[in-house]
């Protein structure tokens, strides 16, 4: 039988709870899920492609058939480029849709043979956005349980890059708290 390959493409900056479940959910239905991280040149991101590949390559190595990959340019001719047949996209609220049904649509219209998949993350994470962690955190909020342990940390270095050789230190002499 023919092995299905979705792509789940974003800017993941950062990658947060909502968008593992939805990994999670998609790594059960497809037989390879890339998730694509886009290389956006007109937008500034908080976290440059590598280290925003490097935490998410981190927190998806528990699943075998999930692989992580960058992209620019269309979405499509990535997914043609990669031989995949499905395109992932998650839906929170009844807000998202109209931006996800325009985008899915026009994506049709540019390659018929590419489905569109919308999958509902957890309620739990029904309010979330990387855009909302970005704010918080920036603003000095609590972001515990949003996001990976590894992303939170990685944030709270950006906003204070002096934690970062504080954390450092820390592990070469071995001090803990
Ligand atoms: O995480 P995001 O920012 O909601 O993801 C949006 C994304 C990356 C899926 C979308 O902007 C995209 O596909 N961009 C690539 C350029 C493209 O194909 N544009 C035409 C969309 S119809």
């Amino acid at each position: 039988m023919k092995k299905v390959v979705a792509i789940y493409p974003g800017s993941f900056d950062p990658l947060t709870n909502g968008h593992l479940d939805l990994i999670e959910r998609g790594s059960k239905i497809f037989d390879e899920l890339i998730v694509a991280i886009l290389r956006n040149p007109e937008k500034q991101a908080l976290f440059s492609l590598w280290e925003r590949r490097e935490m998410t390559e981190a927190m998806t190595k528990q699943w075998r058939n999930v692989h992580v990959d960058t992209f620019e340019g269309l979405m499509v001719d990535y997914a043609v480029s990669v031989k995949a047949s499905a395109v992932l996209r998650g839906i929170r609220a009844i807000s998202d849709y109209e931006y996800e049904l325009q985008m899915a649509l026009m994506n049709r219209k540019l390659a018929p043979n590419l489905e569109t998949v919308f999958m509902m993350p957890a309620e739990a994470y029904s309010y979330l956005s990387s855009r909302l962690v970005r704010e918080i955190a920036q603003l000095g909020g609590a972001i515990g349980g949003l996001v990976p342990d590894l992303v939170e940390r990685r944030l709270r270095e950006k906003m204070d890059p002096a934690l970062k050789f504080y954390d450092l230190g820390k592990r070469r002499t071995g001090k803990k708290g």
